[in-house]
């Protein structure tokens, strides 16, 4: 018999649901969050609110798409954290009544773990291409960056972090000072496709080991910027293409300096990216020029399946399924949940 997970996610400003069929993609339904644009940044109690508002149409809607009903599901799987605690209660809640209406499992799963295992997704009609144990995870989020070595599903070690700001919020905040519009990340990603990398230079900043940062980019991009206009109040509207090349740029080169030394060292040579700056057409680029030079073979998911979405919880839970670890109908969301 064919096992059916229903994955939920509601861990930030996307309510989302989907069907994973013995590990096979069925369907992937996300409804975003408009509300929060004007404020230029999640507003929490918008976000359970718009939760608690879509949930419902979105899971309808995810069962439909994959062509089946609520009693065809083997297991109800949902983000226990981490995220916003509001938003998280939401999707717990209504997995909670749902796995109980339907008297099947509740699975929890860890919403990191889940941004890097979407690449055991399968795709109908075609061939499947995962990362074989261990590889490495470059997980690049609004709310983290790290630096994971994979050695099972459920088995994975933190070698490398952000110790202030992670990479994406590195990206919206600098498109903040340029005056894009929330989420910045994906604007100066089409902005710098009209740019010139190479137009203005920012320092790096050094820190040892695997360890990322990114709080002293965004202080002295926000310097810049106030210098130049100083001299020249045009001088964000008329540089905007090459001011985002040149951001986006420095903050690929500082994700991929560190994952090229973690390969070196850990001497795995499988790489695969995770989370919505693995959106980042620069990044991906990148990631397939190291990929040439080093001998890399990478992993890199599709735009929708990099940013939050429920695939990814729907797969996570496909195999906690298989290991038989379910939730207690007591469990609480975590705002804070560790790798
Ligand atoms: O994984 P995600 O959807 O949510 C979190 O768990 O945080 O990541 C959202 C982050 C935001 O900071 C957004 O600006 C960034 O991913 N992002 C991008 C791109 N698309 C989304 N950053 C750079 N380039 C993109 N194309
Ligand atoms: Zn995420």
């Amino acid at each position: 018999m064919s096992v059916n997970i229903l994955g939920i996610e509601s861990s930030c400003d996307d309510t989302a649901a989907s069907i994973v069929r013995d590990g096979m993609l069925l369907s992937n339904v996300i409804a975003g969050q408009e509300v929060h644009r004007k404020y230029g940044g999640v507003v929490p109690e918008l976000a359970s609110r718009a939760h608690q508002q879509n949930i419902v149409p979105v899971v309808d809607r995810a069962l439909k798409e994959a062509g089946m009903g609520a009693g065809d599901l083997s297991a109800v799987a949902f983000t226990r954290g981490p995220g916003l605690l509001g938003s998280l209660l939401v999707g717990t809640s209504f997995a909670k009544g749902f796995a109980q209406a339907l008297n099947i499992p509740l699975v929890e799963v860890n919403h990191l773990h889940a941004h890097v295992l979407v690449h055991f997704l399968k795709h109908q009609g075609e061939g499947s291409a995962s990362p074989a144990f261990p590889f490495l995870s470059l997980l690049v989020s609004g709310g983290h960056t790290q630096l994971l070595v994979v050695n099972d599903y459920d088995e994975m070690e933190t070698i490398g972090k952000t110790i202030d700001d992670a990479a994406g919020e590195a990206f919206d905040k600098c498109a903040r000072v340029m005056g894009l519009p929330y989420p910045g990340g994906s604007m100066v990603d089409l902005h710098a496709a009209e740019g010139n990398p190479d137009a203005y230079s920012f320092s790096k900043p050094r820190v040892a080991g695997l360890d990322y940062s990114f709080s002293g980019l965004k202080t002295s991009f926000l310097y810049f910027i106030r210098d130049r206009m100083k001299e020249d109040e045009g001088f964000i509207k008329n540089n905007r293409d090459d001011l985002c090349a040149s951001i986006q740029r420095t903050i690929v080169d500082i994700l991929t300096d560190k994952l090229e030394m973690a390969s070196v060292q850990t001497g795995i040579m499988e790489i695969a990216l995770a989370g919505g700056v693995s959106a980042n057409s620069g990044l991906r680029r990148k990631i397939r020029e190291l990929a040439d030079n080093n001998g890399w073979k990478v992993y890199i998911p599709q735009v929708q399946l990099a940013t939050d979405n429920a695939a990814m919880i729907a797969i996570t839970g496909y195999y906690k399924y298989l290991s038989g670890e379910f939730a207690a109908l007591d469990i609480s969301p975590l705002a804070r949940l560790p790798v």
